[in-house]
């Protein structure tokens, strides 16, 4: 499927989720109208022989409802969740619709829009309760340790930030045993030069070695069409962004997922619900080029092995549905790999929450990132009898604004669930 095909099946699976969503809150009358929305991108997606699919409508709206919650417990912030997502759609959908279904799918939207403005003026947005270490109990396989490696979850390596977490992490996971570390994409803020360059200083500094693969935001397009992120890449850290690892009989192998297309939009203002005034950067979607699929070929099992890699196999259905994640032909590849190297499990960035899912009954991972609430790095420990993994504090005082209805929306939708913070697996001969 084309990149416009794919985020056309996206905005329908968002409208059906949200519009079950507002029916399972109580907003009937925008749910109804929420369905018309969905029912014109129905008939798009006919139009372009985009075939709909039922079940990524329901586990998006599954993934929607955790985050707006009911409207006892979020009053107005649901609703405003909810609205900003419509807003994306209006956004995107100027370029997939002809201008007449435009106009009536923006039409639609607007009886929830003076839904979210009554909530506001009514004085239903309630302040946010205190944001709290996401804790889980510790879990750990029991035998002889073989190894330890810590995950540094999308590190974002910027300028104007402190990066303090990132070092703290790194000095944390030395601490904790790691025999090394991955980073897994999105090393920098957004590609420059200087960012690459920083990042590479924060991670010599560290005591441990550190395995880097590159994630959307470390492809910028910079100038023109042109992705120069690679070069950058090459330039500061001398070497390729994917690659395999071996301690102790413990293997991970490192597969490099960004794609550098640049994206037809401008990046998206979720908050403002409007696209931010800024250049278009790269795609957010992942996918494996030649020379990866080349290399993933060569792979042959080797021990307890895991997969790391920057972006969520497809369907990822967190937000933006679909073209978030990695593309379906690339997920077909890492499925394969999976199964042929008998991977105890795979783990991803990119949608900075911590959420568990399958592919090919192998667990397939988002890490929390180390520069996004909660703060948080992974801890992977394997021994001989299974493997567990544990994301652990920073202890980071993020200066976080206990009264932000954004950073509170962030907080739900980073959680997830216990078993994606703490996990263990024991082999099958135990
Ligand atoms: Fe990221
Ligand atoms: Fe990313």
């Amino acid at each position: 499927m084309s990149q416009l095909s794919d985020l056309l099946l996206s905005c329908w699976v968002v409208e059906a989720a949200r519009s079950a969503v507002m029916a399972s809150r109580g907003q009937d009358e925008a749910a109804v109208q929420t369905a018309a929305r969905a029912r014109l991108l129905a008939a798009a997606c006919h139009n372009e022989g985009v075939r709909i699919v039922p079940n990524y409508a329901t586990r998006h709206s599954e993934f929607l409802g955790q985050v707006a919650g009911d409207d006892e417990q979020m009053g107005a912030l649901g609703m405003i969740f909810l609205q900003r997502l419509g807003a994306y759609i209006d956004a995107h959908t100027g370029l997939l619709l002809n201008d007449a279904d435009h106009d009536k799918l923006v039409e639609f939207g607007q009886t929830e829009l003076d839904e979210v403005n009554m909530a506001l003026m009514s004085g239903r947005l309630l302040p946010p309760p205190p944001a709290e270490w996401p804790a889980a109990e510790e879990r750990r396989a029991p035998g002889e340790v073989l190894a330890r490696f810590g995950i540094l979850g999308d590190p974002h390596v910027g300028l104007t930030e402190t990066n303090e977490s990132l070092v703290t992490a790194l000095e944390h996971m030395a601490a904790g045993g790691a025999d090394f570390v991955v980073a897994n994409g999105d090393l920098t803020r957004n590609g420059e030069t200087e960012h690459f360059h920083l990042a590479r200083k924060i991670f010599d500094q560290a005591k441990l070695d550190v395995m880097v693969t590159l994630g959307n935001h470390d492809l910028w397009a910079g100038e023109g069409d042109v992705s120069l992120g690679m070069e950058r890449f090459q330039a500061a850290f001398d070497g390729k962004p994917y690659g395999e690892r071996t301690h102790n009989g413990v293997r991970v192998i490192l597969i490099n997922s960004a794609d550098p297309r640049r994206s037809p939009f401008p990046p998206f203002d979720m908050m403002q619900g409007e696209f931010k005034d800024a250049p278009p950067q790269t795609v957010p979607g992942g996918t494996f080029s030649n020379e990866t699929v080349k290399w993933l070929r060569t792979l042959q099992p080797a021990g307890p092995t895991f997969i790391v890699l920057h972006h969520p196999p497809f369907p990822f259905l967190g937000v933006p549905p679909l073209v978030f994640g990695l593309d379906q032909a690339s997920t077909a590849h890492l499925a394969e790999l999976a199964v042929r190297v008998d991977a105890k499990a795979i783990f991803a960035g990119h949608s900075h929450r911590c959420h568990l899912n399958y592919l090919e009954d192998v667990p397939v991972f988002e890490l929390a990132s180390a520069s996004d609430w909660p703060f948080g790095y992974t801890m992977v420990e394997v021994t001989d009898r299974g493997w567990s993994l544990n994301l652990k504090p920073i202890d980071y005082d993020a200066g976080l604004d206990p009264m932000s209805h954004r950073d509170y929306l962030f907080r739900r939708y980073a959680t997830g669930p216990e078993e994606a913070r703490s996990f263990v697996s024991l082999n099958e001969s135990d």
